[in-house]
């Protein structure tokens, strides 16, 4: 399968990291989100980041030019009729998935692959939205995206073989690894990470040391380059909470239950780095 123009749906942190990444890879990027605000902020980002690449003399001026040109705004969702890939970013919510994703189902041409960047909800109850199911496949990428080199791919139950390769092999084509992994709750990356920070919060909670030892602990005992608790802020509180809502309620053991600091913290709109304060003050 040949794909050449890839609309990337949700202008945030994540979405604007894939459209950024995707030009930079020579593809043509449709940036759609609902306001055109939300894609001016995105593209605004994409912008600062390449400009820190030319300043390190990475990249040149013309180069930059090249990769924004190639991005488009969108705030209409019927673009999609002109895309060979679609990586849908937008909120982690099942239902405004399941509805984007059938929307797209009918607006995006038959030979169209719907991706979705979730970072832990079903990929075979978001295909099954759909009309073709064995066209949708999970790309999930980490935060910061320029960055991180990994792309956990999940094969929902039906998703085609043809669909997998072409999917690897454009991950390959943004300079990233892909790993494959079957559709459980948190994949791998959140399954094994999520818990991790729960249990950092955990450990604040119960009061066996300040925030700031947990983190210098993992840091400098593990070798991680952030604490927990400051990854945590890093990808936002209520992210972590909702992951671990999803572990708790898929696997319905114990040991995924979501600590009652996070809860409270969450509650209180202390989201992390987003609205300035998490387990640290960020204003
Ligand atoms: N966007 C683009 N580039 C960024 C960036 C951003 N937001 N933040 C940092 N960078 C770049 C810097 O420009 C710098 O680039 P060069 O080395 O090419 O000059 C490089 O990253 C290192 O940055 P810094 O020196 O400023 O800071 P650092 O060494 O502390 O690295 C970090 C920053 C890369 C974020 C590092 O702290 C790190 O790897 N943290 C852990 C990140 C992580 O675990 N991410 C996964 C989160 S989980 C997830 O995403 C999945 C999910 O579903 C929740």
């Amino acid at each position: 399968m040949s794909v050449k123009t890839i609309m990337v749906i949700g202008a945030g942190q994540m979405g604007s990291g894939i459209a950024q990444v995707c030009a930079q890879a020579g593809y043509d990027v449709l940036l759609n989100d609902l306001k055109p605000e939300f894609v001016e902020r995105g593209l605004s980002g994409i912008k600062k980041n390449l400009n820190r690449q030319v300043d390190k003399g990475r990249m040149t001026a013309e180069q930059l030019d090249a990769v924004v040109d190639r991005v488009t705004a969108s705030t209409d969702l019927q673009d999609a009729s002109k895309v060979d890939l679609v990586i849908e970013a937008a909120v982690e919510n099942m239902d405004i998935k399941a509805k984007i994703f059938a929307q797209l189902d009918e607006i995006a041409p038959e030979h169209a692959i719907l991706a979705s960047n979730t970072s832990s909800l079903p990929i075979t109850e978001i295909a099954a939205a759909t009309k073709r199911p064995e066209k949708v496949i999970g790309m999930h990428f980490m935060n910061p995206v320029p960055v991180m080199k990994l792309v956990e791919i999940i094969r929902g139950l039906a998703t085609a073989d043809e669909v997998y390769q072409t999917i690897e092999d454009i991950t390959k084509t943004l300079e990233k690894v892909p790993v494959e992994v079957n559709d459980f709750p948190g994949f791998v990356s959140n399954r094994i990470l999520m818990p991790m920070i729960n249990e950092a919060i955990y450990t604040l909670y119960e009061g066996v040391a300040t925030k700031e030892a947990i983190d210098e602990v993992m840091k400098l005992g593990m070798n991680h380059p952030m604490g927990p608790l400051t990854l945590a802020d890093f990808i936002g509180l209520d992210t972590c909470l909702y992951i671990m809502e999803t572990l708790h309620e898929g696997f319905g053991d114990d040991k995924y239950r979501p600590c009652p600091l996070l809860r409270k913290y969450v509650k209180a709109g202390w989201l992390g780095k987003k609205s300035g304060r998490g387990f640290y003050s960020y204003e």
